[in-house]
């Protein structure tokens, strides 16, 4: 009987095994083995060292380093998340939950590409070569004009790379790409290891650039992409609600270029359509209601307002709900908290929902006196626009003593929304506090500055 090409190991230790088995005899973690083909002994490692050539390492100033250029695909906010473009050789993985336009992105960029003269190829493995087209139509003549290939055998897509050689390439999705040399299903944790180390080896070679496109689940747990992040060079992620319009694109990883970037598209009828100038369409849809802050967040190099909006209700569930959406949940039990603590109500008797409006997500602590804020007027049913109507705008982190501190970029914050006629921004007292901003040392004095903002300075006086 002819031994089996695949090994099973142990991911969380790298035990190996020759079958599968539920708990991993090395660590004695549950459900880590997974099966990956037997590494092939090259002919060095064979004389066990000796024998074996040295190689001659080499100062970095003199290693040669010619300049590449990039492949842009005329996309500008997904050019900017990748850094300028793609890297020719390079591997991207673009991951999403399913219908949030990871198709329609990737197949608006092989269309750009393809005009502009490169060889490109799309490869789908979940829609027939029909629907692929269906969508291309809708998104246009240059997506039309992309060369298709409908194939989940991972050999088949190999062999067509190595034939076809294009430029840049989208595989859609690494879930689906199937090799006839493991036995696991496909979307499996080996399967899927497979298949990127096998499109990365080729991809390398003949210098193309690969898409390769992952489905997540909500949790980002399940065999899939996630196993792959050390693999590639740079991995994005598109993520919104699928109900919304909007959806942002950022990257998680990048060899290329910043890892903080954000790209703003929305969803039309005719494909995704870049934000260039999201804060005006998050500021025009903010309210002056009460419960909303404007936030100016930094997103990666690019300010960008968003509205946090909050609704607290009394409870008699215990405990009361938090429901956070675009922000971290620990981060806002953590804003509750201090609220009660320094200066702020105590919302122990009532469920409290905090909404970040056009399914944007913001990860950065300068978020903290947003929530806090937004928390605060929406508790006692009082707007803190200003008496012109216009919302108020802040930023700020929010730390366990109730104190502000200072977070990055404090004066292009400021200016976003000073650009919005927001002024002034409660913010931080930093070292240099820019003009525009009204700076605040405390989460209590902060939050004393809103509510004396919204008399008006006519009350004020008084
Ligand atoms: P798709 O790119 O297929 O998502 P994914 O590959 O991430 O699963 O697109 C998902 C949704 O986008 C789908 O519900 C239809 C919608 N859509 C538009 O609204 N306009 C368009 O021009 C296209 C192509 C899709
Ligand atoms: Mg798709």
């Amino acid at each position: 009987m002819a031994r089996s090409s695949t090994t099973f190991f142990c991911q969380s230790c790298g035990h190996e095994a020759l079958s599968w088995s539920g708990r991993c005899g090395g660590c004695g973690e549950w459900n880590t083995l997974v099966e990956a083909p037997k590494a092939q002994a090259t002919p060095s490692a064979k004389g066990g060292g000796r024998g074996a050539v040295a190689g001659k390492p080499v100062a970095l100033r003199d290693v040669s380093a010619p300049p590449v250029d990039r492949l842009r695909t005329e996309i500008s906010e997904l050019d900017r998340v990748l850094g300028d473009g793609l890297v020719p050789g390079s591997l991207v993985l673009l991951g999403g939950s399913p219908g949030i336009g990871k198709s329609t992105l990737t197949g608006m960029a092989l269309g750009n590409l393809g005009a502009a003269g490169h060889r490109v190829l799309y490869v789908s493995g979940e829609e027939s070569a029909a629907q692929v087209r269906l969508r291309a139509a809708r998104l246009g003549e240059a997506a039309l004009a992309v060369p298709a290939l409908a194939e989940t055998s991972l050999e088949a897509v190999v062999a067509t790379l190595e034939a076809e050689r294009p430029a840049a390439c989208v595989i859609d999705s690494v879930q689906t790409m199937h090799s006839g040399r493991m036995t696991g299903a496909p979307g499996s944790v080996g399967q899927v290891r497979e298949a990127a180390g096998a499109v990365m080896e080729v991809a390398k070679r003949i210098d193309c650039a690969v898409i390769l496109v992952g489905h997540v689940t909500k949790d980002g747990a399940v065999a899939g992409p996630r196993v792959l992040e050390h693999l590639v060079d740079c991995v994005l992620f598109f993520e919104g609600e699928k109900e919304r319009s909007f959806r942002t694109l950022r990257a998680l990883k990048n060899r290329f270029g910043a890892t903080s970037e954000v790209g703003v598209f929305e969803m039309r009828s005719g494909g995704l359509v870049e934000v260039e100038d999201a804060s005006a369409r998050f500021v025009a849809e903010a309210s002056a209601a009460p419960g909303s802050v404007v936030l100016s967040s930094m997103e990666g190099t690019r300010p960008l307002l968003v509205e946090v909006q909050a609704l607290v209700a009394p409870t008699e569930i215990v405990p009361p709900r938090r429901v956070a959406n675009g922000i971290d949940r620990n981060r806002l039990a953590m804003v509750i908290a201090v609220l009660a603590r320094h200066g702020g109500p105590s919302l122990a008797g009532a469920d409290v929902f905090v909404n970040v409006a056009g399914g944007v997500r913001v990860e950065e602590p300068g978020a903290d006196l947003a929530v806090a804020l937004a928390l605060v007027s929406a508790q006692r049913g009082e707007p803190f626009a200003d008496p012109a109507g216009r919302p108020l705008a802040c930023f700020g982190e929010v730390g366990l003593t109730g104190e502000l501190r200072a977070v990055g970029h404090a004066d292009r914050r400021v200016a976003e929304a000073i650009k919005f006629g927001l002024r002034p921004v409660i913010a931080p007292a930093g070292a240099e506090a820019p003009a525009g901003a009204d700076p605040q040392t405390s989460l209590r004095a902060a939050i004393r500055a809103a509510l004396g903002r919204r008399r008006g300075p006519v009350e004020r006086a008084a």
